[in-house]
Parts: structure tokens; C-alpha cells; sequence
């Protein structure tokens, strides 16, 4: 069979998206050898710019390759301008497809539309790539050859703009040929989150409401919005990062065995365990806005926000799983920008050893499987053994893989890259399905709602700190311990 066409269309290439995250993560896969050598990435958007432009725009962004590889992939990248709501760019490009797989008429093409633009102009953007860049004539295996569109979050608001959007994309490209990114599906722990659970016999029996006390799912920035407050007033927190990234995260924790590894058996067992959660109780959510502190700016002083703006920065919000396996164990959620560290994990927190008959300190502690994201990603479990010496004393010691020094010589890869060779691939495993988007939305809207209406009340926290101590409150409330005595440190770190 002859090789691939490939064309990567890059929709809103001068943008800042596609400048910091599309190319770069391409040209990683080009660098890789995962590109096919004769690979044409053509952009596309409003802006007047010529071939040689473009690629002067991109090299800044592509520090990381060397210089022989980068000026290689900048070969093979070009430009279309053109409006978004008219046809004669599209047409343009169209030409320029059209040309180029009629010049290998045997080899089947594959057309990947990466939207690296704002959602409020998908529908126009994908209308025109549908009328006018979607029908591949030239191949001799028209089966082989495929269209497929990338794009990415903030899908909607909530339910029903979020299904308003999907209806629009839905009446173009059916769902095979959409691949939703949300970018926490393409890290590796997350992926790592899917194998270790139905991989390993010794996990399974303990991964229920018998032997699990609580889950708590955190992500912290040590940053604020850094000048991306306009965007991010529109949505907050829970738009910005629970409803997509972190309750994917909950998903892979909570989801049953699917049948096969088939994409859609996966996201089937996703949507299963979503659709088991009711919305959260007002009393099960705390949310919060941070201030000045420490010569920080506070968020309303970010210019870009509006004054006296009610947007949540941070969220503690306790779910539950209405099912045979979870009910009754608190899934806690918490998320904030401007806290005291960078770190995204997962951590299972286990019930307490019945009658402890030890002394000491861990008497109460309880075992605690850690998954983290990042940074310096890795998977420990916190175990009482004895502390070496003469006396028999309990320590709370770890189970432990860190990555760094397990795998030294492996360079895991950004989550871009591994989703679009994904879509590249025509793998969907990793991408929202549609149904998956709507039951996340479903959870948080009467929330998002009542937020909106100003119902819920938002605790200032200092910049650099912990965030609201209300959370700590609650997520005690709902029968999380801290263990004492203990804190894990990255290998890297000491
Ligand atoms: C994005 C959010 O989706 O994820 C950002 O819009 C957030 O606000 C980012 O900072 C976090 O991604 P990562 O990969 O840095 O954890």
C-alpha cells in the first residue's frame, strides 16, 4: 500500500495557542521520526502573512530542537490566509490539498484539522472545512484515507451551550471523525492511572468502598492567572479545570473494567460511572478567590479582570459515586490557582487498621496510595513497617516508584504531542466522547449555576497560601485524616 498523504491543517495558526502549544508539539513529533517525511503542515487564519513569515513567528517557540531538525520541520510547514466566515480561503485551501494528494494518486491521504482557535468560531471554521476541504478525491484506497478535526476546550459553559456547540459540530462531522482534546488525558500518569488499575491482581480487591476511606484528586498552581484574567473570568475554576481534567481523573479512579481496550468499550465504562454522580450539595463545596500577599498581586488586580468580579480561583467540591463499588466514599476535589506549590495528584486514602495493637505515632495513620501527575511524576504508598533498630516501633515508611530514577533515561512526553500522534493514529481512546462531555457538564451546572447567581460565597485566600481553611473544614468533615509525621519527598528533590 502506498504511504500516507499526510496534511496537518493548523486552523488559527498565528494565534498563541498554536504558537505555544501546536507547533511545538509537532515539530517534537517531527524531530521523533513520528511524522512521515513527507508531512505538509499548512496553516491557516485571518492575518496576512507569507510562508517564510509564519516560520519566523515559530522559531522562537521551537527552542528545544536542533537547529538542522527545526529548519527541517519549518520546511515543511506553509500558509493560507483567509477569512473564517467566507469561502474563498477555504477554497484556497482546498486548492492547496487538492494539489498536493492529486501529485501521489495512489496513496490514500489523511486530512487532521487542529482548531487551535476559540470555540466561538468552530462552527463557522468547521462549516467551511466541511463544504470545502473535507471530499479527498485523489487515492486508490478511499478507505484508507480519512478527515479528522481536532479541538479543544472550553466546549460551552454548561449543559446546554455545551450541547448547543456539540449540535453544531455533530451536524458536520460525525463523531468518529471528532476528537475532543483535554490535555490531562495525554499525560502519562493519568494513562498510567487506566493500566496499573487493570493491570495488577493486588489492587483490585482493595479498590471499593470495603477498604477505601476517601479519594482526594488536587490540582494546585503556585501562580495566578498571569495576565490571563479575561479569560479566565469568564469561566473559573470549575470550568477551567474540574468539570474536563480532573473529573477525567475521577473517571479513570472510579470507572469498572471496560470489555476491551476499544475506545469506545473505554469511554463506555467513563460514562457509566460519570453518570452515577449526582450534582454536589452546596455544603459539600468551598470555594475561593485570592488576594494580595507577599508583594503579589491579588486577582482583582489583574487589569484584565473586571472589578469586584465574583469568579471562583479556587474549589474544594466533595462528590459521590451512587454506586454498588462507591457509595458513600467522598471523591474531594480541590483545585486553586495562586497556592503554595505546583502539583497535580491523586491520593487514595485507605480505612484505618482495625484494633492497631502497636504504640506510637501511626497508630492512626492510615495507608495511602498516591498517584502524581506532576511535577516529578510518581506512584507511592504510604505502609507502617518497623522503624530499624532494637525496639519494635511502627514507622509510616513508602511503597515507592519515582519515575525519575526508575526510568532515567525516558523523556515523557508532553500530553500534546502523544494526542495528536493519537489523532494522527486514529485512536480515540484518549479523547472526550460526546455523551462523556455531556454527563461531566451535567454534574457541575446546577452548581455553575447557582455560582453565577452569586449564591455560593467565595473565601479570600493570601496568594502563596494553602487556599481557604473552610476547605481543609470540609474535607475533614467528610472523614479525611492527615497522617502524622510524614511527608514524601521527590528523589530529585534531595
Ligand atoms: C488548562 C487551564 O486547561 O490547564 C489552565 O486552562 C491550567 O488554567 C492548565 O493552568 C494546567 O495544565 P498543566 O498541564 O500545566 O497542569
Amino acid at each position: 500500500p502506498g504511504q500516507l498523504t499526510l496534511t496537518i491543517v493548523v486552523a488559527g495558526a498565528s494565534g498563541d495557542l498554536a504558537k505555544k502549544k501546536t507547533y511545538p508539539a509537532l515539530c517534537f513529533l517531527y524531530q521523533h521520526g513520528f511524522l512521515c517525511s513527507n508531512v505538509r503542515i499548512v496553516g491557516y487564519a485571518r492575518t496576512d502573512l507569507s510562508d517564510q513569515a509564519l516560520r519566523d513567528k515559530l522559531r522562537p517557540f521551537l527552542k528545544n530542537t536542533p537547529e538542522d531538525k527545526r529548519e527541517a520541520f519549518l520546511a515543511t510547514c506553509s500558509y493560507v490566509s483567509g477569512p473564517y466566515d467566507t469561502p474563498h480561503g477555504w477554497q484556497r485551501l482546498a486548492a492547496v490539498l487538492d494539489k498536493r494528494e492529486s501529485a501521489t494518486p495512489k496513496n490514500p491521504a489523511g486530512r487532521l484539522f487542529y482548531l487551535a482557535l476559540p470555540p466561538s468560531v468552530y462552527p463557522q471554521v468547521c462549516r467551511g472545512l466541511k463544504e470545502h476541504c473535507s471530499s479527498i478525491a485523489t487515492s486508490s484506497e478511499p478507505g484508507r484515507s480519512w478527515v479528522r478535526v481536532v479541538v479543544e476546550k472550553p466546549f460551552g459553559k454548561d449543559l446546554q451551550s455545551s450541547e448547543d456547540l456539540a449540535e453544531h459540530l455533530g451536524e458536520l462531522y460525525p463523531e468518529e471523525q471528532l476528537y475532543r482534546i483535554d490535555h490531562y488525558l495525554g499525560k502519562e500518569m493519568t494513562q498510567n492511572m487506566f493500566v496499573m488499575r487493570f493491570a495488577n491482581t493486588f489492587l483490585s480487591p482493595l479498590w471499593s468502598r470495603t477498604h477505601v476511606a476517601n479519594v482526594q484528586i488536587t490540582f494546585k498552581e503556585d501562580f495566578g492567572t498571569q495576565g490571563r484574567g479575561g479569560y479566565f473570568d469568564e469561566f473559573g475554576i470549575i470550568r477551567d479545570v474540574i468539570q474536563n481534567h480532573l473529573i477525567q481523573l475521577l473517571a479513570f479512579v472510579g470507572m469498572e473494567k471496560p470489555v476491551s481496550l476499544h475506545p469506545d468499550d473505554i469511554r463506555d465504562q467513563k460514562v457509566q460511572v460519570l453518570r452515577c454522580i449526582k450534582p454536589p450539595s452546596l455544603d459539600n463545596v468551598v470555594l475561593g478567590q485570592y488576594t494580595a500577599a507577599d508583594g503579589e498581586d491579588g486577582y482583582l488586580d489583574d487589569p484584565t479582570v473586571p472589578q469586584g468580579s465574583r469568579t471562583p480561583t479556587f474549589a474544594s467540591i466533595v462528590l459521590y459515586i451512587d454506586n454498588d463499588r462507591w457509595a458513600g466514599v467522598p471523591f474531594i476535589i480541590k483545585a486553586g490557582k495562586a497556592l503554595d506549590e505546583r502539583k497535580a495528584e491523586i491520593r487514595i486514602q485507605l480505612h484505618e487498621t482495625p484494633h492497631f495493637i502497636f504504640a506510637g505515632e501511626s497508630s492512626s495513620s492510615r495507608n495511602e496510595l498516591v498517584v502524581r501527575l506532576q511535577p516529578d511524576e510518581a506512584i507511592y504508598m504510604k505502609f507502617i513497617v518497623k522503624k530499624p533498630g532494637l525496639d519494635t516501633e511502627p514507622v509510616i515508611s513508602e511503597l515507592d516508584l519515582d519515575y525519575h530514577s526508575r526510568y532515567p533515561d525516558v523523556i515523557i512526553p508532553d500530553a500534546y504531542p502523544k494526542l495528536i500522534l493519537d489523532a494522527i493514529r486514529g485512536d480515540q481512546q484518549h479523547f472526550v466522547r460526546r455523551d462523556e462531555l455531556r454527563a461531566a457538564w451535567a454534574i457541575f451546572t446546577p452548581l455553575l449555576h447557582a455560582v453565577d447567581a452569586g449564591e455560593v460565597p467565595i473565601h479570600p485566600y493570601p496568594y502563596s497560601s494553602r487556599g481557604p481553611e473552610e476547605a481543609d473544614a470540609l474535607r475533614s468533615r467528610v472523614g479525611w485524616v492527615k497522617n502524622s509525621k510524614y511527608d514524601w519527598k521527590a528523589k530529585v528533590d534531595v
